[in-house]
């Protein structure tokens, strides 16, 4: 089925990937669920809520610093190298990602649709004007805005609504794919684990590259029972084959 669509769409083909922490942990960043998970070390609700924040700023900001290091001393790995040429290779591409690590777009993707926000941002929490913050370890824990205010990570926590128009999007591209590749996620968290059923209710194929099962592995067209950085670059390679240059 995947082989008759890329025959016959070539490189018109609509592609749409659903990326979560599992594309990053080759990279060295810890996933969240899962043996050595960061919730199975930490509390979401005492790291990653708004009340946690309120309560104390310090304490969440000593938690993302610490993420910040790691992530900054990381590199992407060959899946996120991959989905950077797929997106060159192919017109009709959209790249949506749970991560807030930045490695798609350190990998070369040029439009990532960031659900939850990213890292390397920080918003004041008065003034609501996010500036983009590299600082590695912060200088000020918590850090603040010129304006005195506090300074939170740019990204979504528990609770918290997602971007809008970004969801919007999404939805968007699931419904309008083709082909959907959901990549080293859980598919627990909502709204974006109900994106590849988008896609698969609209008749896309949906592949899911995991090594482990999930929620959604019942509901696939197929399953790649892998690492994203060994599976995909090989998956890739035959499409290309397939789609011709
Ligand atoms: P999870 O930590 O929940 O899931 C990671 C998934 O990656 C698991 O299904 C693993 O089996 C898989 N995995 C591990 N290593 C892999 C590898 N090398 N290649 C491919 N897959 C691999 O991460 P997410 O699903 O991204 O939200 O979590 C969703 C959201 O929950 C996150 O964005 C974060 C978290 O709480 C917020 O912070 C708002």
């Amino acid at each position: 089925m995947l082989e008759e669509i890329l025959r016959r769409r070539k490189k018109s083909v609509k592609v749409a990937v659903l990326t979560g922490a599992g594309i990053s942990a080759e990279s060295g960043i810890p996933t969240f669920r899962g043996e050595d998970g960061l919730w199975k070390r930490y509390r979401p609700e005492e790291l990653a809520t708004p009340e946690a924040f309120a309560r104390d700023p310090a304490l969440v900001w000593e938690w993302y610093d610490w993420r910040r290091q790691i992530i900054a001393r990381s590199r992407p790995n060959p899946a996120h190298i991959t989905l950077a040429e797929m997106e060159d290779f192919l017109p009709n591409f959209t790249l949506i990602t749970q991560n807030v690590d930045g490695l798609h777009q350190a990998a070369g993707s040029r439009k990532v649709l960031e659900l939850h926000g990213n890292i390397w941002r920080v918003r004041c929490v008065r003034e609501g004007i996010v500036t983009e913050n590299r600082e590695v370890p912060l200088k000020e824990i918590p850090p603040r805005c010129k304006c005195g205010a506090l300074l939170r990570p740019d990204v979504v926590w528990f609770g918290e609504p997602l971007p809008q128009d970004v969801l919007e999007k999404a939805f968007k591209a699931a419904e309008e794919c083709e082909i959907m590749l959901v990549i080293g996620t859980s598919a627990v968290v909502q709204p974006a684990a109900s994106i590849p059923l988008a896609a698969l209710r609209r008749g896309a194929v949906v592949m899911e590259i995991n090594p482990h099962e999930t929620p959604l592995s019942p509901y696939v067209t197929e399953t790649m029972r892998g690492k994203a950085g060994e599976t995909l670059p090989s998956l890739w390679e035959r499409w290309k084959s397939v789609i011709g240059s």
